[in-house]
């Protein structure tokens, strides 16, 4: 008989051929995850997904969808339209998420009728209504801004009595890059903005030191890790600049961390949970949390041994976690957002690429409007200022600021 190469054809194929029978004997199938939303965070998940072999689709709102321009495979629903939800994610194994605006009901129905979210819609309602997380957590313990839920004048008129203004304003429901939050002047406005909302969460305005965010992963399995803790900057709102490690101290950083993770596992969270920290003279206060990969950790994919999109797909199938371990001493990324004058990054791609020749650059495929997030870039260095000096350089020739 003669005997096959280790280097012929026949050996080439042979993993194939094994993987092709053992599915078509039923014995051997990935997890089908099915992820609703298909934006910049569910394309970069997609490229997690192929990497595990993993049974991927996301559900679009249209064909024009950032993951599905990366070649997803997707089902089209408007996550507001039940029956549409339900037909788009019959058939997963897991249904997880990259946004928060799917009606809370809406994943009530589908746990009732079976489908395994994850995370699941009672810890999900967390990243969903701002007024929930802020009363929850304040009943939990865990440090949160002075806040009141308030849905008549009155109660507006007697908050602000005691903290003054100008106050901050957010909708509970809804808001994201900075659109559901309102640095309200006075009674007037206050009151306008009320009879437009119904219901809002009032804080007092803070004298921010710093943002910070922690990462941690909550395995269906009961795993739970945690991320090195990030400062963020925002710009109108919106996350411009994420600067790894934290330029805090060590004990802010060991308390942001216990902090993240004794949320997660309060709220019984699955898969990856970003907590948001407001930094003040005070100390460490929450601002928020989203259940889903999430802007603060996109340094991870190349920062970090195990990225956070891959570790959000290992967490919610309930497979073993990975390292959250820098793989260089910091790291920062900073957003491209599009310039005021709609031209598009792609167009400065390879002057950016030039120019910082250590650059990781992510553009996500979307439409160039000025505001719009549309890509981010990593860099890896020596100290946090290098990396941030050369990340603001690269992003800086990507929106036409700098040659
Ligand atoms: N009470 C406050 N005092 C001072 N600044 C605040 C306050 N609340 C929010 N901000 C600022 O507004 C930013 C956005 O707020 P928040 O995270 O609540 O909104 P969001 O619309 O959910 O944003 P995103 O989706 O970008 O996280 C914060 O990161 C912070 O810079
Ligand atoms: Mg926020």
């Amino acid at each position: 008989m003669q005997r096959t190469s280790n280097t012929g054809p026949a050996a080439v194929h042979a993993p194939d051929a094994t993987l092709e029978v053992a599915v078509a004997a039923g014995g051997l199938r990935s997890p089908r995850v099915v992820m609703i939303g298909a934006g910049q965070l569910a394309r970069m998940t997609h490229q997690a997904a192929i990497s595990l072999a993993l049974d991927f689709t996301v559900v679009a709102a249209s064909a024009d969808d950032a993951a599905v321009r990366a070649g997803a495979p997707w089902r089209r629903a408007d996550p507001n339209a039940y029956a549409e939800l339900e037909a788009a994610v019959a058939g997963a194994d897991v249904v997880t998420f990259d946004h928060e605006r799917i009606p809370p009901e809406h994943l009530q129905q589908l746990a009732a009728g079976g489908y395994n979210l994850q995370p699941k819609p009672a810890a999900k309602l967390f990243a969903q209504d701002k007024a929930h997380q802020r009363g929850e957590l304040a009943r939990l313990g865990f440090p949160v801004p002075e806040f009141a839920v308030v849905a008549d004048a009155a109660s507006a008129r007697a908050f602000a009595r005691r903290h003054g203004w100008p106050l901050v304003a957010k909708p509970p429901r809804g808001g994201y890059d900075g659109r559901g939050v309102f640095v309200v002047a006075d009674e007037t406005e206050l009151e306008r903005l009320l009879g437009e909302q119904g219901t809002l969460l009032l804080e007092a305005r803070l004298d921010l030191v710093a943002e910070l965010a922690v990462l941690t992963a909550r395995s269906t399995n009961g795993e739970a890790v945690v991320y090195p803790v990030v400062e963020t900057v925002q710009v109108d709102g919106m996350c411009r600049e994420i600067i790894v490690p934290a330029r805090v101290s060590d004990a802010q950083r060991t308390e942001a961390q216990q902090l993240a993770l004794a949320i997660s596992e309060a709220i019984g969270a699955t898969g990856v949970v970003a907590l948001e920290l407001f930094c003040t003279r005070a100390g460490l206060l929450v601002n928020e949390l989203a259940l889903r990969p999430h802007n603060s950790g996109h340094y991870t994919i190349e920062g970090c041994v195990t990225s956070q999109f891959e570790q959000h797909l290992r967490a919610v199938v309930g497979w073993p976690l990975g390292s959250t371990e820098l793989v260089a001493p910091a790291v920062a990324t900073v957003n491209v957002v599009g310039p005021p004058d709609g031209s598009d990054p792609r167009a400065a791609l390879p002057h950016a690429l030039a120019t910082v020749r250590d650059v990781h650059v992510h553009l996500y495929g979307k439409g160039p409007r000025p505001g719009r997030k549309l890509g981010h870039v990593t860099v890896l260095a020596a100290n946090p200022d290098e990396a941030l000096a050369r990340a603001r350089r690269a992003a800086a020739v990507l929106e036409g600021r700098a040659q």
